[in-house]
């Protein structure tokens, strides 16, 4: 595995990846690697010939008074990992060459980034899409492989990829969970042990409105309700947002009569943490 820091070094490898007729596949992460992002790796692997790992915490996405300067952080430990599940790059790039001096120009979308983590975090979803596109711009993978844990992340992506037209496949990549169901998250490691108790609330909340549903309640409101109820029995938490929404619009479903998405934010104590699931009738 090679280690790659310099974005015109990364253009000449890329290049003669292709120029050998070879898949390149993009996993695009912020680090502190964890199984989850592992599995991207080796999803990967199936997808192409040459797996590039980006880490990069990207400063773009983080709002004031969030969680950049403490994010967490250990490339030593990344690149060992990185390297067992099979990368053969991994991109570093410094954040003055990814953001040079004067940089003014940024990725937007309308609808999308208005709802869900985007109304609680003003501006994040523009920081994830500049850079996302940055990234294939340095790397030009035919590839790409995103987490759906991640919900609208991918949904955003997906749809910019589509207007934008990069000739890029998107591949998305089920939740890895740890074995009591908290799906992995690098801000995971930030959990006290009690927190990481209230943490496992998230999981059990969308368990619960699955059975929910399967019982009959297909009111969105209900099930939020209960949801809602259910976290805030755990000590330290406190609700972002819960929402049923429909996967593809993200717009909110008042009764559920088909697929439909629970996605929540939930904060406990000062680390706010994500998940979702498909619930189906
Ligand atoms: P990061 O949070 O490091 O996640 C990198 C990729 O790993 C994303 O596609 C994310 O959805 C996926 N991922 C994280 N936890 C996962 C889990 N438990 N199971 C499956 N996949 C998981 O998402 C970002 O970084 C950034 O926004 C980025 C896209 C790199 C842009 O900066």
């Amino acid at each position: 595995m090679e280690i790659i820091k310099s974005i015109k070094e990364m253009r000449l490898w890329s290049d003669g990846c292709r120029r050998r007729g070879q898949t390149i596949v993009l996993v695009p992460t912020m680090g502190y690697l964890h199984d989850g992002h592992l599995s991207l790796m080796r999803e990967g692997r199936r997808h192409g010939d040459k797996v590039v790992v980006s880490i990069f915490v990207n400063p773009t996405q983080f709002g004031p008074g969030e969680d950049l300067s403490t994010y967490p952080r250990d490339l030593e430990r990344d690149f060992n990992l990185a390297k067992d599940a099979g990368a053969d790059i991994i991109f570093t790039p410094n954040a003055w060459d990814v953001y040079p001096q004067g940089f003014d120009t940024f990725i937007n979308q309308e609808k999308l980034p208005d709802h869900l983590c985007g109304l609680s975090r003003p501006g994040h979803f523009k920081g994830v899409m500049t850079v996302v596109a940055k990234l294939f711009h340095m790397v030009a993978p035919q590839v790409a492989i995103f987490g759906e844990k991640d919900f609208q992340q991918l949904a955003i992506i997906r749809r910019m990829v589509t207007d934008l037209n990069f000739d890029i496949q998107i591949i998305s990549h089920p939740t890895v969970r740890e074995s009591d169901g908290l799906a992995m998250s690098s801000r995971n490691s930030k959990l006290s042990s009690e927190q990481r108790k209230s943490a496992l609330s998230l999981n059990l909340a969308l368990q619960n409105a699955q059975k929910l549903l399967n019982e009959g309640e297909t009111r969105s409101d209900r099930l939020i309700q209960t949801a809602t109820d259910l976290i805030l029995s755990y000590p330290g938490t406190s609700v972002d947002y819960i929402h049923i929404c429909d996967p593809d619009s993200l717009e909110n479903v008042s009764t559920i009569t088909g697929p439909a998405v629970m996605a929540l934010a939930i904060k406990v104590g000062p680390v706010r943490l994500i998940d979702n699931m498909i619930l189906t009738t």
